[in-house]
């Protein structure tokens, strides 16, 4: 694969949107896996002692009856790697055509597909592949088996609406319902009305297959006997895991993580330990705190070591992938991740499972037009798959920082993220993909129709559609094919003609990365040289700051070190940016420098991001100017405990006791009436009021 795994600039699936998975890597993919021919034997036993190989004839027999099949099977049991090679024996994917198998996230596409490769005795990219954004490893002929993000399946639907390459579509964790799995789902079932040839499987590891196999039901005699959609369900997993669970609650999960990892440490046999937070930070957190605790254990003569890893979708790829790397017995891993190894992959060697019991999701309340992260508790389906992640080699624990009744009053699955998103970068995509209507668009589980008009409001205002809804071109065009949500492809589209270009790509790009400033036990020192970068107008011109002199430094890791500042983090900008640079290239827009005129660049960020606007209240804190609601300034700005701006646009809001907007910037408020006149008018006495616009 010669691409290197490369920069994700948004969510997890290739889609874009906003995610606290916010960037992914820039090192190049391992090497690929070589066969090795003494362990075929073991792997074809392997593959044969999985549950879902009982299945194997009947799977097929499915599929040559039916044009979607919903498969139900416990986490472990073999759906990813197992049914697409029954599909490729069968004689699926002859005459050329292809196997797909969506995953909602990348580095489920990859981890699958080596695993698939190596048990084919094949090297990755040929007869197996993967195509995830900015990284296509599989070939235009000899790929039979392609694992890819549902993103990017349907960005391939924007080149191929009828998908004519594949004879077979795998949509695999169907329970997870991404945006784009949804999405997918929606746009297959109206392919398939026009491509009666194209089977799908529907792969999903909770009971929710009636809602599938209803609605991809394509029968409306009556008759059972002509259903187009087949059910099946692979009882068992590979190994049992018992569940434990806390007396009572635990009042500081982190904390409690670390005293449960030294716990099994100490108690437990072989075996290594996979435990879920919620976020980088919390990642982290524990990560350092597990360090410290491994070189006391050693000091102690303590027999086996600990090896401590991360894991989160900020993490470069190459640090991403050392926690599949195995271990001399005398040492125990411990992965600390954040729900991206909740699904799909397999850590091979994880027997204990530690569960905090949340996660960090995206929200949408479509009264406020606010979308924030929140950390909110996961559901009974997700706490089963974190607990399945321990049985997957051998019988496993998995230990709830919770209590069984807490675990009770869990729901059962969680909501659909089409049902709590914002929606403007899934219409965008919809109406280039031809879906005039979208309020229309057969939807799994339909999104609130306040969200809808929302989206459509805030594309209008964007100038991404017309007045009665249609893409515009070129401007429409161009932003759903960036990458990006419509705000940032608004803002990178529009900055050569600002004459910004060159400053606002590095902006952009910096946006991508999660703290860039790193905050050390001697908070003092590293907040000093944290201020030499800041300017009054807030993170934007900061972050572009911060990047310019890393640049003239010549990206010095000693420099960073000295000056508090993320190494990894910077040098993946570097990479994000230049993809962007690319991107902007092929769109045309002009190089443009603002040769030291802030206002010219804060206008720009305007330009995007005008309905991301509030204005001060007398009461210290912010409200949103589309709907008067309160808002903080993230403790993480610059603009924190500073002179607070009369009126601000930020990037995101992340919800914790409060509503935060993380990176922040000073705007005059005649520029948010210039630049976005159909979202904001100058109502009397010079104040803001926001205007509903018409457009539907
Ligand atoms: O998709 P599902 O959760 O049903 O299972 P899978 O990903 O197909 O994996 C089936 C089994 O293959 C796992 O339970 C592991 O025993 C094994 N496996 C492995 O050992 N190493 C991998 N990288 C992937 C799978
Ligand atoms: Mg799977």
């Amino acid at each position: 694969c010669s691409a290197p795994a490369s920069v994700s600039v948004v969510s997890g699936s290739d889609g874009p949107g906003v995610s606290e998975e916010r960037e992914l890597s820039t090192e190049t993919t391992s090497s690929p896996v070589i066969y090795n021919p003494h362990t075929s034997m073991s792997i074809e036993k392997q593959r044969q002692k999985l549950p879902v190989f009982k299945h194997r004839n009947h799977i097929l027999y499915l599929v040559e009856s039916y044009q979607t099949v919903v498969i139900v099977g416990e986490t472990g049991c073999g759906k990813s790697t197992q049914i697409p090679q029954y599909l490729l024996e069968a004689g699926w994917a002859a005459e050329g055509k292809v196997i797909g198998v969506t995953q909602p996230r990348r580095v489920a596409a990859i981890s699958v597909a080596s695993r698939v490769a190596e048990e084919r005795g094949a090297l990755l990219g040929h007869e197996v592949g993967y195509t995830i954004r900015f990284d296509d490893c599989s070939d235009p002929h000899a790929t039979r088996i392609k694992f890819l993000t549902d993103g990017m399946l349907v960005r391939e639907m924007m080149a191929d609406p009828l998908l004519k390459k594949y004879s077979v579509l795998m949509l695999d964790e169907a329970h997870e319902r991404t945006l784009y799995t949804d999405i997918a789902i929606g746009l297959l079932k109206k392919i398939q009305k026009k491509r009666r040839d194209l089977r799908l499987i529907v792969a999903s590891a909770t009971l929710d297959a009636k809602k599938f196999q209803e609605f991809f039901n394509l029968n409306e005699s009556g008759d059972p006997a002509k259903d187009t959609c087949g059910i099946l369900t692979v009882e068992g997993r590979t190994f049992p895991v018992d569940v434990f669970y806390t007396v009572s609650p635990v009042p500081d999960y982190v904390k409690a993580t670390v005293e449960t990892v030294l716990k099994i440490h100490e108690t437990e046999d072989d075996g290594d330990v996979l435990a879920f937070l919620t976020g980088q930070e919390e990642v982290e957190k524990v990560v350092s705190m597990l360090v410290e605790q491994a070189r006391a254990l050693s000091r102690y003569g303590m027999k086996k070591h600990l090896r401590v890893l991360p894991m989160y979708a900020g993490l470069p790829y190459a640090e991403q992938m050392k926690v599949f790397e195995r271990v001399p017995p005398t040492v125990r891993k411990v992965i600390v991740a954040t729900n991206i190894a909740e699904t799909s992959i397999t850590i091979n060697g994880t027997v204990f499972v530690i569960d905090c019991a949340f996660v960090k999701m995206r929200a949408y309340n479509p009264r406020t037009a606010i979308e924030s992260l929140v950390v909110t508790p996961i559901s009974k389906a997700a706490a089963n798959q974190r607990a399945g992640r321990g049985g997957r080699n051998r019988p496993g624990k998995c230990f709830r920082l919770y209590t069984e009744e807490d675990f009770e009053k869990l729901p059962p699955s969680t909501v659909p993220e089409m049902q709590r998103t914002n929606l403007a970068p899934v219409i965008l995509q919809l109406k280039a993909l031809g879906i005039d209507n979208v309020l229309r668009f057969n939807f799994l589980s339909p999104p609130p129709a306040q969200s809808m008009v929302q989206a459509l409001e805030l594309l209008y205002a964007l100038g991404g559609l017309d007045q009665y809804g249609r893409l515009t071109d070129p401007m429409g065009v161009r932003m759903a094919e960036f990458p990006l949500s419509p705000m940032f492809a608004k803002m990178l589209l529009e900055s050569g003609n600002f004459g910004c270009s060159k400053e606002i790509v590095t902006i952009a790009a910096m946006m991508q990365i999660q703290n860039i400033f790193v905050v050390p036990a001697n908070q003092k020192k590293a907040a000093r040289e944290h201020r030499k970068f800041a300017v009054a107008e807030g993170d934007h011109l900061t972050m572009l700051n911060v990047y310019e002199a890393f640049i003239k430094v010549r990206k010095s890791s000693q420099w960073c070190q000295d000056h508090f500042l993320n190494y990894k983090g910077l040098l993946r900008a570097v990479t994000v940016r230049e993809q962007l640079r690319r991107l902007m290239n092929k769109f045309k827009v002009p190089r443009t420098s603002s040769e030291g005129d802030p206002d010219v660049i804060l206008k720009c960020i305007v330009s995007g991001f005008f309905a991301n606007a509030a204005r001060l209240h007398h009461s210290g804190s912010y409200r949103t100017l589309r709907d008067d609601r309160e808002l903080h300034i993230h403790p993480t700005s610059v603009l924190y405990a500073e002179k607070p701006p009369k009126w601000v646009v930020y990037n995101e809001v992340v919800q914790t006791s409060k509503y935060f907007m993380r990176d922040v910037t000073a705007v005059e408020s005649s520029w948010l009436v210039e630049l976005a006149p159909h979202f904001y008018k100058q109502a009397k006495h010079g104040s803001l009021s926001s205007k509903r616009s018409k457009v539907i």
